[in-house]
C-alpha cells in the first residue's frame, strides 16, 4: 500500500491545484493501486465534512475541463481519509502514522514555509520520516540563502537529499519538458545552440492577476524572490545547461548547477544597468479598473511587483549572449514565453519589404496562453514581384500539427507530473539543494546591490508591459522585448 499525506489539506494550494489534479490521474487510471490520500489538517472536522469539501473543489475544477464523471470520483472517495492533526506535535501525528502504517509514504508540505522545519523535526520523531518516506516541499522555502538553509538543514536533518522534493511547478509543464525533448531529441538546433547563431534569450512571465489579498505574502518576497528566484532560472537553466549524459535526475541537475554557478554576479556598480525593478499604480487591466499595489496593501511599499534583469553566463557557449528576463504583475497579458533570437544574416543579398530587412530567425517556446514551439524562418512572398520579396512566417510545432490528433490533449496541472514522479520517487524534475543554494546566492546579490544603491521601483501603469526602464533595459543593447507571435 501507499500514502500520500496532504498536509495544509485543506488550504489553498490542496483544493485549488493538488487534489484536482489527484482527481484528474484519478480519471485517467494513473494512481498507484491501492494509494490511501489522506488531508492532515488543524481544522477538526469530520472525514466526512472534508471529502464533501473535497468534492465540491474537484468537481467545479474537473466540469470546467469537461471531464467530470461519477465513477472517477467514486474511485478518489474510496482513497480519502482526514484527521485533524497539530503537525508540529509528534504527539498529535502518532494517529496518522498508525493510519499509515509501514506503506510507502510521500507527504506534501502545502502549509506555510514557516512551519517546514518545526513539522520535519516532529514527523520524524512520529515515525513518519523513515527510509519509506518522501517529503515534498513547496515554494518559497526561505527568502534568502540563510533563512534557506536553515529550514533545509532542518529538512536534512530528517530526510536524506534523495526523500526530499522541492517542487518548482514550473517543470511539470508540458512544455518545459518538451524543451528538453527539443534541445536533446534532435540534431538540428543543437550545433546553433551557442553563441555563434544566438544573438540572446528573452524569457517572459507576465502576469494579469494583481497581488490583490496575498500581499502579506508578497510584500516580503517580491517579484524578485517570488519568481526569478526560482521559475524564471529554472527556465534559463534549461535553455542554457550542456546535455547531459542521460536523464537521471543527477545528471540534469548537475548540468542545471553549473549553469546557475556561472551566472555573473550583479554588483552595485552594475545594478542600474542591468536590473529593473517596478511597481504598478492604479489602471486598467483587462478592461477593468484596477487598484495599484500600495493602494491594495493599504500603505506605501518599496516591493517590486515587476522584475526584469540582463544576465550573463560567463561560459564558453554563452559569452556575451545576454539573456533577458522579464516578469511582472498587471500586464496586459498572461503570456509565458522563452525567445530564441537567432543572429541575422551575415549580409542581405534582399531588397527591404515593407516589414524591414530579413528578419533574424527566432524561436519561440510559448508556455502560456498556449503551449506551442514555434520557428520563424523568412520565406520568399509568393507572387510575380519583378525584384524577389521575402515575408517571415511561422513554423509551428503545436498539437496535433500532423493532422492526426484530432483535438489537442487536456491541458495538465502542472501538479499532475509532479505528485506522479514524487510517489514514483523521480526527482529529475525536482529542485535539488544545492541548484536552491546557488539560485538564492545569486539573487541574494541582487537585492544586496538594490540594498546598497538604493534602487527602488518605477511606477508602471496597470495594464501595460511594466515600466519605461524595462524598455531602455533592452534598448540600450540595440534590442527590444519580443511583442508578437511571429
Ligand atoms: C507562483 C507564484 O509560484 O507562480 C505566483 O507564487 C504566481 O505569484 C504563480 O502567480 C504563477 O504560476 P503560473 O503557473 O500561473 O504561471
Amino acid at each position: 500500500m501507499a500514502a500520500l499525506i496532504l498536509f495544509g489539506g485543506g488550504g489553498d494550494l490542496a483544493m485549488r491545484m493538488l487534489l484536482p489534479s489527484l482527481y484528474f490521474l484519478e480519471h485517467d487510471g494513473l494512481l498507484p493501486e491501492g494509494l490511501k490520500i489522506i488531508g492532515a489538517a488543524r481544522s477538526e472536522e469530520s472525514a466526512d465534512d472534508y471529502i464533501a469539501k473535497v468534492h465540491e473543489a474537484v468537481k467545479a475544477r474537473a466540469e470546467a475541463d469537461k471531464v467530470w464523471d461519477e465513477a472517477s470520483w467514486s474511485r478518489m472517495k474510496a482513497r480519502l481519509d482526514y484527521l485533524a492533526v497539530d503537525a508540529t506535535s509528534p504527539e498529535s501525528l502518532k494517529p496518522l502514522k498508525d493510519k499509515v502504517g509501514d506503506s510507502e509514504i510521500t507527504s506534501f508540505l502545502a502549509v506555510s514555509p514557516s512551519l517546514y522545519a518545526r513539522i520535519v523535526t516532529a514527523m520524524k520523531a512520529a515515525g513518519l520520516a523513515e527510509k519509506n518516506c518522501r517529503i515534498v516541499l513547496e515554494k518559497p522555502v526561505g527568502r534568502d540563502l540563510k533563512s534557506f538553509l536553515e529550514i533545509d538543514d532542518a529538512v536534512a536533518h530528517a530526510f536524506s537529499e534523495n526523500q526530499v522534493f522541492r517542487i518548482d511547478h514550473y517543470l511539470g509543464k508540458e512544455t518545459v519538458q518538451n524543451l528538453i525533448a527539443l534541445r536533446f531529441g534532435n540534431t538540428i538546433f543543437e550545433p546553433l545552440w551557442n553563441n555563434l547563431s544566438i544573438d540572446h534569450v528573452q524569457i517572459t512571465i507576465g502576469e494579469t492577476v494583481g497581488v490583490g489579498d496575498r500581499w502579506p505574502y508578497y510584500d516580503e518576497y517580491g517579484a524578485l524572490r517570488d519568481m526569478l528566484q526560482n521559475h524564471m532560472l529554472q527556465l534559463l537553466c534549461l535553455v542554457a545547461m550542456e546535455p547531459p549524459s542521460d536523464l537521471d535526475p543527477d545528471s540534469v541537475r548537475n548540468e542545471k548547477v553549473k549553469v546557475l554557478r556561472s551566472l555573473r554576479p550583479v554588483t552595485v556598480d552594475e545594478v542600474e544597468r542591468v536590473t529593473v525593478r517596478g511597481q504598478y499604480v492604479a489602471g486598467v487591466s483587462e478592461g477593468k479598473p484596477a487598484k495599484g499595489y500600495d493602494e491594495e496593501r493599504g500603505q506605501p511599499s518599496d516591493t517590486e511587483t515587476f522584475v526584469a534583469v540582463r544576465a550573463d553566463i560567463d561560459n564558453w557557449r554563452w559569452a556575451g549572449v545576454p539573456f533577458f528576463m522579464r516578469t511582472g504583475k498587471r500586464l496586459p497579458e498572461k503570456r509565458t514565453e522563452i525567445v530564441i533570437q537567432f543572429k541575422p544574416v551575415p549580409h542581405s543579398i534582399f531588397d527591404r519589404d515593407d516589414r524591414g530587412e530579413v528578419q533574424a530567425n527566432r524561436m519561440i517556446i510559448e508556455l502560456q496562453p498556449e503551449e506551442d514551439i514555434s520557428l520563424t524562418v523568412m520565406n520568399k512572398r509568393p507572387g510575380l514581384d519583378q525584384r524577389m520579396q521575402l515575408q517571415p512566417i511561422k513554423m509551428s510545432l503545436s498539437w496535433g500539427v500532423d493532422g492526426k490528433s484530432a483535438a489537442p490533449p487536456r491541458r495538465r496541472i502542472a501538479y499532475e507530473r509532479l505528485l506522479l514522479d514524487a510517489m514514483a520517487g523521480d526527482s529529475t524534475l525536482f529542485v535539488r539543494r544545492d541548484e536552491a543554494e546557488q539560485a538564492w546566492k545569486w539573487v541574494d546579490e541582487v537585492s544586496e546591490a538594490w540594498a546598497e544603491s538604493g534602487l527602488k521601483p518605477d511606477d508602471y501603469v496597470a495594464g501595460t508591459w511594466g515600466p519605461e526602464s524595462a524598455d531602455m533595459l533592452m534598448a540600450r543593447t540595440g534590442r527590444d522585448w519580443n511583442t508578437t507571435d511571429v
